[in-house]
């Protein structure tokens, strides 16, 4: 039977995951359709912490201005903080997002990007409009059923739920992108680790205006320790700001044994009414969904020609903001492999390196995420507000810190170690950034022979620029003529890029030399590129003359740390590295 449609790639969903894969697909050039359930999209706030590495993608994808004019910027993200109420009495606050004056210095050396709060109801469009502007074929209302694949291609039988009836899409590769309750990575038989509906939680979204409580401590996250909030949910009562300061979502625990509670305005007006603290501020009750944390991994994350990405292969609670993050770069991963598999120049095995690259990254911020859920209980404890849970209780404890014994500065110290340990859920730099791919799981990372160093500080909460093969690219601002850019600018859109100095010549040559599209760029005095402040110099780990080989997703897949022995040295070396990266070796 002939599909009655042809296309390259199909893309189920349009949340953050098949949104940013169909706009790197259209941005490459390669055709594709995104079918997706509904008539619209994700019309809650949803995810909202963007990281700089994915600004970074964004950046490379020609929409980070978009996501800037309209995001919440990283100055108003600055304050986390834990109180018995919005109204009621402040415990403490953590730095948040790149907000500490030493971290902030860190995330200004890291990369060209900023942090920002962008809500998924936001994002979707922005992501969304562009893959459509630049070719991607979007169809709403329209329902993954199931596909078959054989040697050449993918059969997916849609159901298009205007018309009522089932057609069929044929596909050269199907990406399921279609979130936490993926069917196509069930139909596909992703084996997954861990488990699912680990808690229960519920998002209230609401409209208030809350400035008077906030302006002053301007902040994403407000954690509330009320009488009840260890019920389930993600650590404690969460006032989670999706504008400032009129436009807010709720996320408050239930105890997933017994089952959701009936989310009637009356229970979800209860729920602010407690949290916010202040019954004479007026609240406009949007929406309530219940949903669960989980805590489950895809261990591969494809089968054949269908691949998954985002939560279909991660689902984990809200907890560091790495729900959109880790799915948009788990798609910008994929989409140059499907875009060099497709039109011939590697071969398909380099689609075998997207699970080796990103499965363990997978499994990683869905234990940290967790992690970060029980890492609240100290603050409760130095309260001893895990065990009571009466209101009068709790309560009395939160009282009983400001007297002048020695118990309660002990209580007070424990506080406050407490809140300031929570610096690995809200100011985690290192997990934005350290994401490193392993030569010896991915054959799309050649092995330069040196040893792995390790990380100088703790990985999770620093950053830490190299440019070993296996991670991004670094950062630092470079000139070309009066323009200043950063050397992420100089690779991405689609190509490699190699990237060399003043006696680098037999790299150009050998760049030219490959069956692969290779841009070159040359940094010195006098060259196109000139490193004014020695940055490059200093943070490159290789000599003028030696070579690194960047990825279109801006890591690096080849490191030559001195200039070549002569031309053919070069080309035999990079044309080694291609062809173990193109899956030719
Ligand atoms: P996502 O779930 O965003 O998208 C899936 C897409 O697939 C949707 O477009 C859907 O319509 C479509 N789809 C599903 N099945 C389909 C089928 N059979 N056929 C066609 N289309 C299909 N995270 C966070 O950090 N903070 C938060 O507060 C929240 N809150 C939150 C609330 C709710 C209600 C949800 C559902 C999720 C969150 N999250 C969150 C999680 C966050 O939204 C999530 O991590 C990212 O959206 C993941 O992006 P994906 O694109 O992978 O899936």
């Amino acid at each position: 039977v002939e599909p009655d449609v042809v296309t390259d790639v199909l893309i189920v969903g349009s949340g953050p995951a098949g949104a940013s894969a169909a706009l790197a697909l259209s941005t490459y050039g390669v055709p594709n359709i995104v079918v997706t359930r509904y008539a619209s999209l994700a019309d809650t706030p949803r995810a909202h912490i963007t990281n700089q590495r994915t600004m970074e993608v964004l950046r490379d994808l020609g929409v980070e201005r978009e996501v800037v004019a309209q995001a919440t910027p990283q100055h108003l993200m600055g304050n986390t903080t834990f109180c018995t109420s919005l109204a009621g009495e402040e415990l403490g606050r953590v730095r948040s997002w790149g907000n500490d004056p030493l971290v902030q210095a860190a995330h200004e050396l890291a990369s060209p990007t900023r942090m920002c709060d962008m809500p998924q109801h936001l994002m979707e469009p922005v992501l969304v409009d562009a893959a459509v502007a630049r070719g991607t074929n979007l169809r709403f209302s329209t329902v993954y059923k199931s596909f078959v694949q054989d040697a050449d291609g993918v059969t997916v039988t849609v159901e298009d739920r205007l018309r009522g009836d089932e057609y069929t899409i044929r596909a050269k590769y199907l990406i399921g992108a279609d979130g936490g309750r993926s069917k196509v990575a069930e139909d596909a038989g992703l084996p997954m680790g861990g488990q699912m509906g680990v808690a229960g939680s519920i998002n209230i979204v609401f409209d208030a205006d809350l400035s008077k409580y906030t302006a002053h401590r301007p902040s994403t996250l407000y954690w509330v320790l009320a009488p009840g909030a260890t019920v389930g949910g993600i650590g404690a009562g969460l006032v989670r700001c999706v504008r400032p300061w009129n436009e807010w979502l709720i996320v408050w625990g239930y105890d997933v044994t017994a089952g959701a509670p009936d989310l009637t305005t009356e229970y979800a007006e209860s729920v602010v009414r407690k949290l916010v603290g202040d019954d004479e501020i007026p609240v406009t009750i949007r929406s309530s969904s219940a949903w669960t944390v989980n805590e489950m991994y895809a261990e591969t994350y494809g089968n054949g020609r269908v691949f998954c990405a985002g939560d279909a292969t991660h689902r984990h609670p809200p907890s560091n903001g790495l729900g959109s993050n880790t799915s948009i770069q788990d798609a910008y991963n994929l989409a140059w492999k499907l875009k060099l598999v497709l039109d011939g120049t590697a071969s398909p095995k380099l689609l075998d390196t997207y699970t080796a690259e990103r499965a363990p990254v997978g499994k990683q911020i869905v234990t940290r995420a967790n992690k970060s859920i029980g890492e609240t209980a100290p603050v409760f404890e130095a309260l001893d507000g895990l065990s009571p849970q009466t209101p009068e209780q709790l309560w009395a404890n939160i009282v009983a810190r400001k007297e002048d014994t020695e118990a309660a500065e002990k209580q007070r110290a424990r506080l406050r170690e407490a809140i300031a340990f929570k610096v690995y859920e809200f100011n985690a730099h290192g997990v934005d950034l350290n994401q490193r791919y392993s030569a010896e799981s991915s054959a799309a990372i050649v092995p330069d022979g040196t040893p792995d160093p390790g990380f100088d500080r703790d990985p999770e909460l620093y950053h830490q620029p190299t440019s070993r093969p296996g991670a991004k690219l670094p950062h630092v601002w470079i000139t070309a003529g009066t323009r200043t850019l950063s050397t992420l600018d100089t690779v991405g859109q689609g190509r490699f890029t190699l990237i060399t100095g003043i006696g680098g010549t037999h790299w150009l040559r050998a760049a030219d030399a490959q069956d692969l599209e290779i841009a070159t760029v040359v940094i010195g005095p006098g060259q196109e590129y000139e490193d004014p402040y020695g940055d490059w110099a200093r943070l490159s780990e290789v000599a003028d003359g030696g070579a690194l080989l960047v990825r279109p997703d801006g890591y690096v897949a080849f490191r030559h740390a001195t200039a070549a022995a002569g031309g053919e040295d070069a080309e035999r070396l990079l044309t080694e590295a291609v062809r173990r990266i193109l899956g030719h070796a």
